[in-house]
């Protein structure tokens, strides 16, 4: 085995990982049951979203769909930023005394962890739940007095405008990291912690394509039947 496939196999090893792992609640009790065909395609996803075949994930259903999303917000909130701050801590520890770009370095990763906090919160509060209520629509849960004044406040396209890449943000902590040691290549934890960073980037990216791309368009389309059939 080449070293190159070595390392793409480990990769795929990790990738895999991460994204089993979010299906698992932390008390061990509830797993989320996944379709493996979809945790595939999800696995694709994080490989390629170049050529991504979306047609073929949106053959599953919005209630899957919301299921990892909402499965993944809980891992990020409960586990991944967690971990990044015990990275930052351990930054701080270290270098705490001598560094002066950790003091910006921990303001700047602290306003990010609100501003996705705020994110997910949004959706978790509003988006998802307009969604799960026209699922119930869908399947006949509510009367048609209910699903005219559920479509005349609400609408999808509320959400779309202000669906920010919460991600692009992320860009800044390298250039944080670079203008402190813009020649010499940082020290060893501040390296780990970029690959924190950077992998969560990444992450966060595959997520947003996921939201934007597969549950959105399903969303609207089932907007669209609703509504035409008023
Ligand atoms: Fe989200
Ligand atoms: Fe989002």
């Amino acid at each position: 085995m080449t070293r190159n496939t070595y390392n793409e196999l480990i990769n795929e090893v990790l990738m895999h990982q991460s994204v089993t792992e979010r299906l698992e609640d932390f008390s061990g009790k509830n797993r989320i049951e996944l379709d493996n065909e979809l945790i595939e395609l999800i696995l694709d996803l994080y490989n390629d979203d170049q050529d991504f075949p979306y047609q073929k994930i949106r053959k599953f259903s919005m209630s899957d769909i919301l299921a990892y999303l909402q499965a993944t917000h809980r891992y990020y909130l409960t586990k991944k930023l967690p971990e990044i701050e015990q990275s930052l801590l351990h930054i701080f520890s270290k270098y705490g005394q001598t560094h002066e770009l950790l003091a910006e370095l921990c303001m700047f990763f602290n306003d990010y962890k609100n501003d996705l906090i705020e994110h997910v919160k949004m959706e978790e509060r509003a988006f998802f739940p307009y969604i799960k209520k026209l699922m119930k629509a869908d399947t006949g849960e509510l009367s048609q007095a209910e699903i005219r004044e559920l479509l005349s406040t609400t609408s999808i396209k509320q959400f779309t405008e202000h669906h920010d890449s919460i991600e692009d943000e992320l860009k800044e902590v390298s250039q944080i990291i670079k203008r402190y040691s813009p020649v010499e290549r940082p020290p060893m934890p501040y390296r780990v912690f970029l690959n924190q960073v950077e992998f969560f980037e990444l992450e966060l990216r595959k997520h947003a394509i996921i939201e934007d791309h597969v549950l959105v368009p399903m969303a609207i389309e089932l907007e669209e039947r609703l509504r035409a059939e008023l």
